[in-house]
Parts: C-alpha cells; structure tokens; sequence
C-alpha cells in the first residue's frame, strides 16, 4: 500500500497559493485534492498523507473530504473518468439511453474501469448543466445535449 507519495513541487506551488486566500488552511484541502488527483490519477493514502502534511493537518480531515465529495477516487480508475449525470432534467431527457450505450460501448458497469485501464464509468447527481441536459463530463470536460453521435464521437476522442 502507498503511504507515501511526494506532490511534485508544481502541485506544491498552486496547494500553497490555495491556501494563502482564506484564514485556515484547513479550507485549502478541496483544492489541494483536486491538484494532487490531476497529477496523480487518485487520492491513495499517500496523497492524503502529503496535503495533510503539506496543510498542517491530522490525514482523517483530508480523508474525509476526498470520501465525501463523489469528484474525488479513493480507488485507482481509468485514465478517463465518464460521470453521466442521471439527475432530473437529464434523465428526462434520455441519460438511461446515453449510460446504456457507453456501459455497452465499453463493456463495463457503471462504477467500473475497462480492462485496459483507458475508461472509467460513472453516474452523477446533478452537475448545473440541466439546460444542456442529457450531459456527462469527461474528465473536467462539460459535453451536453448529448445524442448516440455525440457518445460515440467523444469515445472517440479518448486517447
Ligand atoms: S440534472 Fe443533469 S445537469 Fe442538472
């Protein structure tokens, strides 16, 4: 298991000017686990271990940040992370169809990552795009009024 994980020193800078803009650095952690995901893929133990060092901080209060927002992976996933949202708006408008298609596409459920470490899939709560709805985001990419085409053309585009 990891325990120990260095941030690289770029990751370390932009943590650092997270929390110079509020009083505590304790409400620096969101920023710092969304900076130290990008780098690393997920939040290990050793992530958490390292913003909690880096922020002056016990790693329970980092760990319960990364395990309370859905945005955060405590578990390793695909290089690409599909959350399709399933909220309201967009399940009206058709998200059972578009989740239907990628689960089939790439032959895994939902919560899964394809074999070859390329996708993960996910369901989301609602993510303020309900005017472009059916919607999904890939990776920190908002895609919206999505059709069957549009599906398989963001598919592919993953490298
Ligand atoms: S319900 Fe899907 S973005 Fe709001």
């Amino acid at each position: 298991m990891e325990i120990d994980y260095q941030l690289s020193d770029d990751v370390r800078e932009k943590i650092e000017a997270e929390a110079k803009k509020y009083p505590s650095r304790r409400a620096a952690v969101k920023s710092a686990l969304r900076y130290a995901q990008q780098e690393h893929g997920w939040v290990s133990e050793g992530v958490v271990n390292s913003v909690a060092a880096m922020l002056s901080l016990q790693p329970i209060q980092v760990y319960e940040v990364a395990t309370f927002y859905d945005m955060f992976y405590t578990q390793p996933v695909g290089r690409h992370r599909i959350r399709v949202c399933t909220n309201v708006s967009c399940m009206l408008r058709g998200s059972k169809d578009v989740l239907d298609q990628l689960k089939n596409r790439l032959g895994v459920d939902v919560g899964e990552t394809t074999s070859d470490g390329k996708v993960a899939l996910f369901e989301a709560e609602c993510l303020g795009a309900c005017g472009g709805a059916p919607m999904l985001i890939c990776n920190d990419r908002y895609v919206e009024n999505l059709t069957p085409e549009g599906v398989d053309q963001l598919l592919s585009e993953l490298d």
